[in-house]
């Protein structure tokens, strides 16, 4: 068991800065999950923890150790790709025995060993390979090739083949990304049980924000090799960082409008165009110095309520008028694309029984408790 911790980590590619003074804790026992868009630097910064890649300046901690310097093989951690990269021609057992054996019988240690040790040895290989296949149902594949699994059952045995080492943590990059959409919920599950399990530090990298909320205890959201935000995933949903975050955490997006910041009778209000919303009264503070001021005033879909069935009351100051322009019934909810005048869809996450009509006037209740604001020019959040 260990941390890993990152120390302004950096690494360039040439003119390319692909992670840029990266600090993280990882604590022990962990699920961190990196996400952010594609090329963001995840997978650089999973290799350089790995040891594949050499760092260009700071420090990676596995444990207590510094390991900048220690080779791949003995940074005592285990990696699971995309690709799975099995060894085609071994069967299952081997392909998870195979590490084991190189690490635990050397043959330069043959003549040093006395025959009982490797019998020993091999015993005890063959009892973890055994023991985690059961706890991966793949007792029954162990004498198949990986040309005679299916795309699931061929990523558990990457996976067994990690665990198997019992390493003081793991790397996953994009491991779900090959399977269909059903097979990587199910084997999502599955992952987090195996980790509640096994309790082995884990480093998960990610593009797919949905994976990143599910299966975090923490969540490092990155842009541009560099840490947006590091934090528990409704801490992140509910409070996030800045506007990219806010943008790239939630699925459909937080509705992000420009507006403007009016005082008027004492009440602090957004101006978005065609429509006026009246900020809570816990905001007024630190909404005071951007009165006059151009900001980002964000909502997320689900914090939008048809009126007619709104679980939050409607006010003057928090309904508007808009007209429907397209519903997608997803069958516990309804998706509505609302346009309130100015052409600037919102979109609204509404109950199964909306009343919305495509083509028809609305009444939209916005839970203002809930909003956000970022300031127009940093794009760091306000609140
Ligand atoms: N071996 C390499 N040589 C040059 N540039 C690289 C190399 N590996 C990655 N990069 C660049 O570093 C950046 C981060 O890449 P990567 O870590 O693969 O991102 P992600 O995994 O988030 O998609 C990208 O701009 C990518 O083009
Ligand atoms: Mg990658």
């Amino acid at each position: 068991m260990a941390r890993v911790l990152l120390k302004d980590l950096t690494k360039k590619f040439g003119t390319v800065t692909a992670v840029d003074k990266v600090n993280l804790e990882v604590r022990d026992k962990e699920f961190l999950v990196l996400v952010g868009p594609s090329g963001c630097g995840k997978t650089t910064a999973l290799r350089c923890v790995a040891g594949l890649e050499e760092v260009s300046s700071g420090q990676v901690q596995i444990g207590d150790r510094v390991v900048n310097d220690v080779m791949p093989k003995d940074r005592d951690i285990a990696m699971v790709f995309q690709n799975y990269a099995l060894y085609p021609h071994m069967n299952v057992y081997d392909n998870m025995a195979f590490g084991l054996r190189l690490r635990m019988l050397p043959p330069w240690y043959k003549g040093l060993f006395q025959m009982s040790e490797v019998r020993q040895t091999k015993g005890s290989i063959d009892r973890r390979v055994k023991d985690t296949a059961e706890m991966l149902g793949l007792t029954h594949l162990l004498k198949r090739r990986p040309k005679e699994l299916s795309g699931g059952q061929r990523q558990r045995v990457a996976l067994g083949r990690a665990i198997v080492r019992e390493p003081a943590a793991f790397l996953m990059d994009e491991p779900l990304s090959n399977l269909d959409a059903k097979l990587r919920v199910q084997t999502r599950a599955e992952l987090i049980k195996l980790h509640v399990r096994l309790g082995i530090t884990t480093i998960y990298v990610t593009h797919d924000q949905v994976e990143a909320m599910t299966m975090g205890d923490r969540i490092a959201v990155m842009k541009d090799g560099l840490v947006q935000q590091c934090d528990r995933p409704l801490e992140i949903y509910n409070h996030p960082a800045n506007l990219f975050v806010a943008g790239f955490i939630g699925s459909p997006e937080m509705n992000l409008l420009e507006a403007t910041v009016k005082a008027s009778n004492g009440d602090i209000l957004v101006d978005a165009g065609s429509y006026q919303v009246n900020m809570p009264e816990k905001h007024k503070e630190s909404l005071k110095p951007y009165v006059g001021k151009s900001v980002r005033f964000g909502i997320r879909p689900e914090d939008i309520y048809d009126k007619s069935i709104s679980l939050i009351p409607a006010q003057p100051g928090n309904t508007i008028g808009v007209q429907v322009e397209i519903t997608e019934p997803m069958g516990s909810s309804v998706l509505l694309e609302l346009d309130p005048g100015d052409g600037k869809t919102l979109t609204a996450n509404a109950g199964a029984d909306t009343k919305a009509r495509i083509g028809e006037p609305l009444e939209v209740v916005l839970d203002m408790s809930k909003a956000h604001i970022f300031d127009a020019e940093t794009e760091e959040a306000v609140f």
